[in-house]
């Protein structure tokens, strides 16, 4: 096909899912064009047109579809489904761009916290002169300690701005404020009126599950990532190690067991290593061009068995820009694994619902060294050996990347696609290179490892990589494993145990 569908949806304002992709793909272009027509005059509210959505409108295109004999080309895998993605739009950015980009983020978190039913909730300009109790919903615009040792946080809401002093002798709520990050939208409780506000205490707007989620099939679900193909450090043979194994041709027969039923593998960006990431990267590369790199990574993936369904985001090394939201890993530098049947590929951030129960938000975590820098106690407690108590931070704030100048981002239309609007069951991230595993109010963390052995940056800022480690998760049980592919002899593999 001449035209690039996908494109032409994006110049219309929304996105196919992988499923309704592949489908228009197989069809004779001209079909294909008249189908994106008529999605585009259904002004469909949705960001992402699904295979669901399209067959809810199917009786408007099926005699496209059947005549050609293409009906069967409709592809009824229903277990990875793109649930959001961004709206990538090719206007020119402006600054009014980034006000709605603060504005949609705002409306949103304070459409949580207003589900808290707060008493006394006010905007700032309300409060006005009236001295009372009040609870506002603010994003925190700046935040200095006075010469008193006390807090003072600015906060402004659509209707204005306050400061609030926080009293250094209430050390819990002192704490909780001081983790504050510029751009937070959380609620304060306050007393005295829009001159100075004293703090009673704050209120995030926080993520939380009823209960653990279960699939009703015994299967497991693989995370990985951080590949860095093309980096003369990519540990290829622990790499097909993990492969084969995923293949069934290693371990005992318990091990085998275990490999036959993983059914799904999240990689969380940095795919390959690219090109031109760092100064003097080239001295660090064996593959020297993106497209070599993606060529050898499809060719590692093509080994796998097929009935893995594999899930694949770009992180800051792909060939996609750096700034965040990023869009899937384009055709053009990775033609081969757009031609993978069992590959799904996803913009990062990214929600991906599998076996129509489980919502797994994907975020590569760009912000994650950030946030270490900016929570003190996590820099002091933890460093960068515990990424899952970050995404527990992204988690409570229900945003990815919370502030402004942390790192780029692109506003894209509609809304902040950072915002955790939706609770997902399991978060799944990498960048770190640690595997870990751990769980906040019901929802999975899962942080992947990497196959890349310590750089010297990653040795600069103290973060020593954990490579070849497979966490595993399995829907039904949720049994958590951590397989181990370090060991250098190759054919030898260790299970780490339960996390
Ligand atoms: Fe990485």
């Amino acid at each position: 096909m001449v035209v690039d569908i996908l494109k032409l949806c994006i110049d219309k304002g929304f996105l196919l899912d992988k499923t309704v992709l592949r489908l228009l793909n197989k069809l004779e272009e001209k079909k294909a064009i008249e189908i994106v027509k008529i999605l585009t005059n259904l002004g469909l509210d949705e960001r992402v047109v699904t295979k669901d959505l399209f067959d809810l409108h199917i009786d408007k295109f099926r005699d496209m579809l059947v005549k050609e004999g293409n009906g069967e080309a409709v592809d009824d895998r229903k277990s990875v489904k793109l649930l959001s993605a961004s709206v990538f739009s090719s206007r020119k950015i402006e600054v009014s761009h980034f006000i709605e980009y603060f504005s949609s983020r705002y409306k949103i978190l304070k459409g949580i916290l207003e589900l808290k039913n707060f008493n006394n909730l006010s905007s700032i300009r309300r409060i006005g002169s009236n001295s009372g109790i009040y609870t506002i919903i603010g994003m925190v615009f700046s935040k200095r300690i006075t010469k008193n040792k006390n807090l003072l946080i600015e906060v402004e809401d659509l209707t204005g701005s306050s400061i609030i002093l926080v009293n250094k002798e209430n050390r819990v709520l002192f704490e909780k404020c001081s983790n504050l990050l510029l751009d937070d939208v959380v609620a304060f409780c306050v007393s005295g009126s829009s001159d100075m506000l004293f703090a009673k205490d704050v209120i995030y707007p926080d993520c939380e599950l009823g209960k653990e989620k279960r699939g009703r099939v015994d299967e497991y679900v693989a995370f990985s990532g951080d590949f860095h193909v093309g980096s003369k450090m990519f540990l290829e043979s622990n790499f097909l190690k993990f492969v084969s194994w995923l293949n069934g041709e290693m371990g005992d027969d318990r091990s085998r067991a275990i490999a036959q039923k993983v059914k799904y593998l999240f990689l969380s960006g940095d795919i390959i290593d690219g090109v031109g990431i760092y100064q003097e990267q080239e001295k660090f590369l064996n593959i020297k061009t993106c497209k070599g790199q993606y060529q050898k990574v499809a060719e590692m993936l093509g080994k796998i068995r097929g009935d893995v369904e594999i899930v694949m985001c770009p992180g800051q090394h792909d060939a996609v820009w750096i700034g965040e939201p990023q869009p899937t890993i384009p055709k053009k530098w990775a033609s081969d694994l757009w031609r993978m049947e069992n590959l799904y590929l996803v913009p990062n951030p990214a929600l991906v619902e599998i076996d129509s129960n489980f919502k797994i938000l994907m975020y590569h975590g760009a912000s994650i060294n950030r946030f270490i820098d900016e929570i003190s106690e996590i820099r002091m407690r933890f460093g960068h050996s515990h990424p899952t108590k970050v995404v527990r931070e992204m988690l409570k704030r229900r945003h990815l990347a919370p502030t402004h100048g942390i790192m780029d981002y692109i506003p894209c239309e509609g809304k902040d696609s950072l915002v955790i609007d939706v609770v997902p069951d399991i978060v799944v991230t990498g960048d770190q290179h640690r595997a870990e595993v751990g769980s906040y109010n019901n929802i999975l963390m899962v942080a992947g490892s990497c196959w890349q052995s310590t750089t010297p940056f990653e040795e600069k800022i103290g973060n020593v990589s954990e490579p070849c480690r497979v966490p595993l998760f399995n829907l039904k049980t949720r049994e958590i494993k951590m397989i181990d592919f370090s060991d250098d002899e190759v054919g030898d593999f260790k299970e780490v145990g339960d996390a």
